[in-house]
């Protein structure tokens, strides 16, 4: 393929699982997605900005099951909280890809045809360790046991060796071919310490990778073997090629077509700097330039999970500050590739310094001053002194280095460099002293001047924060009565001085209000968002009949012993009295109970349902529990109940 002309950007972010809905570690990722295609659209490129959903694989099968909807369903459900939440952030992009869509299938089945026939792509036996109860195979570095079998980290339980039919893709014949690419673009993989990582993993050896499923139905079916399914990577991997046009739309392909930067989390790293090309080499399509690796955000200095009730929720925070704050913070707290701390204290620090301080406060002390003085039209300018000129000159200097950390995807740098001339023009007022000034005809060009060289530095200023703060900067710049929106003005072209010399200003309103450190804690410790809530309300209730209601067999059930299920969180085995027999019931109620708080306790249990293997062990029956924010509470009685009693 011809090298493409480099007058486009292609900036790309990896697609998101959808058993869960957003947070804040994906906000991350296409916020700094953006920011990149917004500075590239500055600077006058042509930008396709890739986004979208990974819906296939076994995750998504499984969770769908837990939530009782189907796959597709489920996918249908948090597409929209992906596709609201970035609306909700401002995110520019011109494409959201889902993995379900046709064309994106036959795509994939398209490669996958085209990699078997070429030899790359062959069938064999998968010799693996397989859990039966989580129907997983286990992850090669789970270690041996001292009796020679694998234990299943998810259930606990033994693995057996089994051997299954799977297609293959030859990596191993890609580890040369490999080192030699990443030896000539030494910058492919960024930070060079990703890089490194990734290196020495492959200079250790590849071995070929399994890239079909038997025993996953919830995906691409390989193509004139339908028992087969792609491997969920494979299958999403190939989405930054068909979301634009691989397969559809040649010419759209041929334009954009290897992408600038790939953004991927730490974690993906390996799918994206070593399967990725190799899969790219096998179908003989160039190289992506660059794969940027993020760090990962914590919250408190923990790694946030769904069991630790940490994970934070963007919505909430948009709810209370909007997009800009939470844009700014995430940008400008860590250099992209290292880990962050997400805390209020850090957050609250950040708006209420930098942006009520140092920016807000420019913007409300200058304008106010011209539309208190020159009623917001600032003409007849006095001469150009030393100090203005310098405040020109410098914002010059500035602008090329913050061109050039963007450029080089260096977003906190480059919101320092900005923030560093801000500050600078909060010195110039203060050395310059305008409110002293005021009042006398004689320094009236004077202070005009002075006005003016703070209302271009505003204009020049803003503009550069527009990747980052779109909205800030239209803002500003309608306060400064410019006809033009910022976008609308080449990077190249900006110059610190309007012309002609005249502003029309209005009088601002505070640009970022201070937060309250403790109200911003209350009013973002609002229980996460989950998948079914919204969605119930547009539900039709389903009526059922009362002989259907009658075939429940419902029981009182006391509890007579309680313990947890081995390496699982939320399980309790229980021991019950339904007066007339015992039974063992497994429970997803441990978050909420300790095994001793429920020995001696009576509820309701479904007696006929039919029992059930749970993590690998039986269970004959199910109690009754309400589900809030996730966690299962118990109804219990008022009184004590004969075990067996018929709830009706
Ligand atoms: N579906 C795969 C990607 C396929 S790309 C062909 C996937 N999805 S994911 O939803 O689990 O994660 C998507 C991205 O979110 C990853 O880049 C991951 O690193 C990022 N993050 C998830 N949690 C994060 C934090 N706490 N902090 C920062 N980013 C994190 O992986």
């Amino acid at each position: 393929m011809e090298e493409r002309s480099k007058n486009t950007f292609y900036v790309t972010t990896p697609i998101y699982y959808v058993n869960d809905v957003p947070h804040i570690g994906h906000a991350y990722t296409t916020i700094i997605a953006d920011a990149l295609a917004r500075y590239q659209r500055l600077k006058g490129k042509k930008v396709f900005f890739l986004t979208g959903t990974d819906e296939h694989g076994q995750k998504i099968e499984k969770t769908a099951i837990e939530k009782e909807l189907n796959p597709q369903q489920l996918a249908d459900r948090v597409v929209v909280r992906f596709k609201e939440l970035w609306q909700k952030l401002n995110i520019s992009y011109d494409y959201f890809i889902r993995t379900t869509e046709k064309f994106h299938e036959e795509g994939v089945q398209k490669i996958f045809k085209k990699l078997l026939e070429k030899g790359d792509i062959y069938k064999g036996i998968y010799q693996g360790w397989y859990c039966i109860s989580e129907e997983n195979f286990l992850s090669e570095d789970v270690p041996l046991e001292a009796d020679g079998y694998k234990i299943c980290p998810d259930c606990g339980r033994r693995a057996t060796m089994i051997e299954e039919e799977s297609y293959f893709f030859r990596l191993s014949a890609y580890q040369k071919p490999l080192l030699e690419f990443y030896e000539a673009n030494p910058q492919f993989v960024r930070p060079q310490t990703r890089m490194n990582e990734v290196v020495s993993f492959v200079r250790q050896g590849l071995k070929d990778l399994s890239i079909t499923r038997t025993t996953v139905k919830w995906g691409i079916p390989v193509p004139g073997d339908p028992k087969h399914t792609i491997y969920v990577w494979f299958d999403a991997l190939h989405n930054y090629l068909t979301g634009i046009g691989y397969d559809w739309n040649p010419e759209l392909f041929q334009t954009f077509w290897p992408a600038d930067v790939q953004l991927i989390g730490k974690d993906i790293l390996r799918f994206h700097a070593i399967f990725w090309p190799a899969f790219l080499l096998a179908s003989e399509l160039p190289l992506p330039r660059t794969i940027l690796g993020h760090g990962w955000w914590l919250k408190d200095e923990a790694k946030m999970s769904k069991s630790k009730g940490n994970v934070l929720d963007p919505n909430i925070i948009l709810e209370s500050v909007g997009a800009d704050p939470l844009r700014y913070f995430l940008l400008r707290e860590i250099p992209i590739g290292q880990d962050g701390n997400f805390s209020h204290e850090a957050f609250v620090h950040r708006v209420n310094s930098d942006l009520a301080n140092d920016l807000g406060n420019l913007v409300q002390r200058t304008l106010t001053m011209a539309v208190n003085y020159f009623n917001g039209s600032l003409e007849k300018l006095g001469p150009e002194e030393e100090i203005d000129k310098k405040l020109a000159q410098s914002f010059e200097e500035t602008k090329n280095r913050v061109y050039a950390f963007y450029d080089d995807y260096n977003l906190n740098r480059a919101l320092e460099e900005i923030w560093g001339y801000l500050n600078y023009t909060n010195k110039y007022l203060a050395e310059c002293q305008p409110w002293k000034i005021a009042g006398k005809s004689e320094t009236h060009p004077r202070l005009a001047r002075i006005l003016y060289q703070a209302a271009c530095a505003l204009r020049a200023a803003s503009y550069l924060i527009y990747p980052v703060m779109p909205q800030t900067t239209e803002k500003i710049w309608k306060l400064l009565g410019q006809s033009k929106k910022p976008a609308e003005i080449c990077a190249a072209d900006l110059n610190f001085y309007e012309r002609p010399e005249s502003f029309s200003i209005r009088r601002p309103e505070a640009l970022f209000p201070r937060i309250n450190l403790q109200e911003f804690i209350k009013d973002t410790k609002k229980p996460e968002g989950e998948i079914n809530q919204p969605i119930r309300r547009e539900e039709k209730m389903e009526y059922i009949s009362f002989d259907e209601f009658k075939k429940m067999d419902l029981r009182v059930a006391k509890v007579l012993a309680a313990e947890r299920v081995p390496n699982t969180n939320k399980l309790l085995k229980l021991q019950i009295d339904l007066g007339s027999e015992q039974r063992q019931i497994i429970a997803g109620v441990a978050e909420s109970y300790s095994p001793e708080e429920l020995v001696g306790k009576e509820f309701i249990i479904i007696a006929n349902l039919q029992p059930a293997v749970i993590r690998g062990i039986e269970s004959q029956g199910m109690l009754l529990a309400a589900e809030v924010e996730g966690k299962a509470i118990i109804p219990f009685f008022d009184r004590e109940i004969p075990p067996g009693t018929k709830v009706k």
